[in-house]
């Protein structure tokens, strides 16, 4: 249903224990009433999430996180101040409220305030935090339309609210300002650049950088069903009889491809990954046998979507037992 018409009964059916796909800037999230164990469940079974791999929790204001962690240290509070709303996630201790299956078990919680005015008004009528993964199956590439949801969710889902294509189009950056130096866990929608501005240097963990150690080591994720490989440049496809398709930064030759998307015809970063899932969501679906993709400018948020072309070409790699 349309986000303005909907959230009084979505807020309903997440108080109730269901699950409510939303959007909000980044990616459309799967909601559920995050101080239930139950619920919070439901995510993981709809998702085919594997239980090692914990929620990010969702509040409508900044304003409300202390009453759920209590005090926080000084540079979290600093962040969220500057960033909230917004495209950044923070990691804080894991209050009593929160279940330990929202968390995957560990004794630290990531919560953020979206910037969507329809998530923010679903939260606060919800009158509950929300854990809200992205809304695709677990693996698969994120959602930044509706209709994404539908085709990746289906009837696993109690409501769509759909408020039309998401304004960054890429997962929020997550960071860990807990110790005396923040730490980048995931590259995101926040650029680095503005991290830095705001506190001075962060680290980049190794592994959420746009270039990776060894990428065969990264986990695959944000992947389409399409064999995905990062290139240099579009370059004469070989005529082999290979139905390819091309994923361009920018406007250029691009020939003998069946398929072709531009994600910003005048090379504009933000652009692209307001456009990128979108774009990999409509190469998936163009009957290609292969995907080509040229990496962007490695700068700003073009950071972030290099590290989420890597992660689509990297192969599978299962996590330590420790997890
Ligand atoms: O933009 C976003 O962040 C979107 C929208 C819906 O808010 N959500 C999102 O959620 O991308 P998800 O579940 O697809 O990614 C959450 C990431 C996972 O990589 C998870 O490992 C990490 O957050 N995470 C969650 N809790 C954590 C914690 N306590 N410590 C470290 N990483 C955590
Ligand atoms: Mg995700």
């Amino acid at each position: 249903m349309p986000a303005a018409h909907g959230i009084a009964e979505a807020a309903a059916v997440l108080r109730a224990g269901g699950l409510v796909a939303f959007p909000t800037e980044t990616v459309y999230g799967l909601g559920a009433n995050a101080l239930d164990a139950r619920a919070a469940a439901r995510i993981f079974e709809a998702k085919a999430r594997p239980g090692f791999d914990p929620l990010i929790t969702h509040l409508a204001d900044a304003a409300d996180l202390p009453a759920l962690v209590g005090a926080l240290p000084p540079p979290v509070a600093a962040l969220a101040e500057r960033f909230w709303p917004g495209p950044l996630t923070l990691i804080v201790d894991r209050p009593a409220a929160i279940p330990p299956i929202v968390t995957s078990g560990l004794d630290t919680m990531a919560v953020r305030v979206p910037d969507e005015a329809s998530a923010r008004a679903l939260i606060r009528a919800a009158g509950v935090p929300v854990a809200a993964p992205s809304a695709n199956r677990f693996g698969q590439l994120s959602p930044t339309r509706a209709e994404h949801v539908v085709h990746g969710l289906g009837a696993a889902v109690d409501v769509v609210l759909d408020g039309g294509p998401t304004r960054c189009g890429i997962e929020s950056t997550i960071v860990d300002a807990r110790g005396p130096h923040p730490v980048v866990l995931r590259l995101g929608a926040l650029a680095v650049e503005e991290l830095v501005a705001a506190v001075g240097p962060v680290t980049v963990r190794p592994g959420s950088s746009g270039q990776p150690v060894a990428p065969g080591t990264l986990a695959a994720h944000y992947a389409p069903r399409t064999p995905l490989r990062v290139v240099a440049g579009a370059g004469p496809t070989p005529d082999d009889g290979v139905r390819r398709g091309f994923l361009a930064f920018r406007e250029g030759p691009a020939a003998g491809y069946a398929a072709v998307e531009v994600l910003s015809p005048t090379g504009d970063v933000t652009e692209a990954a307001a456009r990128l899932f979108d774009a990999l969501h409509r190469l998936d679906a163009a009957g290609v046998s292969e995907i080509l993709a040229e990496p962007v400018p490695d700068r700003g948020i073009g950071r972030a979507i290099n590290d989420r072309l890597n992660r689509a070409a990297a192969t599978w790699s299962p996590p330590p037992p420790s997890l």
